[in-house]
């Protein structure tokens, strides 16, 4: 049984790639795809004001279960209306499931068929996320698109490791969409829910995994289990085998990933969506991603370029108002206003990229653009 309508619009393919352009339609307004998803783990963008990131132009951001579970409580954010309400951001939001959080802690959890149980790194505390406790989190905390509870299979992983841990979350995401059927939002609007496609990189368990989520009928469908370490190449292969067998009429996320030039290969092989903290992690290590390709500039050549902004061609809040030289001199003294305005620029550039993607599927040009870019971005990567 289905949960929801399907949120998601097709509205053009490309005739030369896998390149698609559609809506996701949420109670919070419409999501355009492609598209880049800041990440808000804590429900903020690090440095970000909800009116900067309105001014970048993000049309959603994604916030983590995980760590709104712990602090400061679901519970908490449901008294405050919402994470839109509580974060004074009244657009669409996604959570992630804290299934990839919780895994990531390696010696602090134990995976049973059960659910994860694990040792809280705020203070040694120990608590169990289930399928259905999770998804009740994500009610409390009210995102309109909600993850599946879902175990990231590790890499690199044999066919049989791949198989149980896959098994595992298929189970989970039934239990997980039962729970929902049974538990309608209680914040008054639609919650999608994505279900998470894995496998490891073994094509036949990918396959696997999308016959068995077609069946549970979630929204949407998300990859997991990508860039975990495989080559590169591995993981474009993986993503465009499974866009292969994905349904054509639904959302398809990408889930972490990762550089601008990934961006564009996987919307070549038929992605909607994907996120990543890379733009606002390389903006506290002072790298910078302009339409020159990767620019370091903590070097000393950038402490007088007074005239110069990060990048000429971008006109970011950053770009129109401050000079190398001076975002130069914040980042050697380790100010946050650095970090805040190299981050503005950054997810300035990863939203302004998936703009022109846009408008150059739309405009039936864009693999050549595409390829450009690749090939420029690569070649000044830093
Ligand atoms: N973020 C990046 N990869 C994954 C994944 O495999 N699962 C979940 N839930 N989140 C992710
Ligand atoms: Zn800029």
């Amino acid at each position: 049984m289905k949960l929801n309508e399907n949120p998601f619009e097709l509205l053009k393919k490309s005739a030369k790639s896998k390149a698609r352009l559609g809506v996701i339609h949420t109670a919070h307004g419409d999501v355009t795809t492609p598209v880049f998803m800041p990440v808000g783990t804590a429900a903020t963008v690090k440095g970000l004001t909800s009116r900067d990131i309105r001014e970048i132009d993000a049309e959603i951001i994604l916030a983590n279960t995980y760590h709104l579970y712990l602090r400061p409580g679901t519970k908490l954010i449901a008294e405050a209306g919402g994470v839109q309400k509580f974060m004074s951001w009244n657009k669409p939001m996604l959570t992630d499931s804290g299934g990839f959080q919780v895994w990531s802690l390696k010696q602090f959890r134990k995976i049973t068929e059960e659910g994860v149980q694990f040792k809280s790194l705020l203070d040694g505390s120990r608590h169990l996320f289930t399928p259905a406790s999770v998804m009740n989190a994500q009610r409390e905390i009210g995102a309109d698109i909600i993850m599946a509870f879902d175990e990231c299979t590790p890499y690199p992983s044999t066919v049989e490791e791949a198989e149980k841990s896959l098994a595992l979350t298929l189970k989970w995401t039934r239990e997980a969409k039962e729970w929902l059927l049974a538990n309608p939002p209680i914040h008054g609007y639609p919650q999608f829910f994505f279900g998470i496609v894995q496998g490891g990189m073994h094509k036949e368990l990918r396959q696997k995994s999308i016959e068995a989520l077609k069946e549970i009928e979630p929204d949407g469908y998300a990859m997991g289990g990508l860039s975990v370490g495989e080559p590169v190449e591995t993981m474009y292969e993986i993503a465009d085998f499974c866009t292969n067998l994905l349904p054509e009429d639904r959302a398809r996320y990408v889930m972490g990933v990762g550089t601008p030039w990934n961006l564009l290969e996987l919307v070549k092989r038929g992605v909607d969506m994907c996120d990543c903290i890379l733009p606002a992690k390389n903006a506290q290590d002072g790298l910078v991603y302009t339409s020159r390709g990767v620019l370091r500039y903590k070097g000393a050549k950038f402490a007088h370029q007074h005239d110069l902004p990060l990048d000429p061609n971008c006109d970011c809040y950053c770009c129109r108002n401050y000079s190398r030289a001076y975002l130069r001199h914040l980042f050697k003294e380790k100010e946050p206003l650095g970090w805040t305005l190299a981050a503005i620029h950054n997810l300035h550039f990863y939203i302004h990229l998936m703009k022109d993607v846009k408008s150059n599927i739309a405009d039936d040009t864009f693999e050549e653009w595409a390829d450009e870019q690749v090939k420029m971005l690569q070649e000044n990567a830093g």
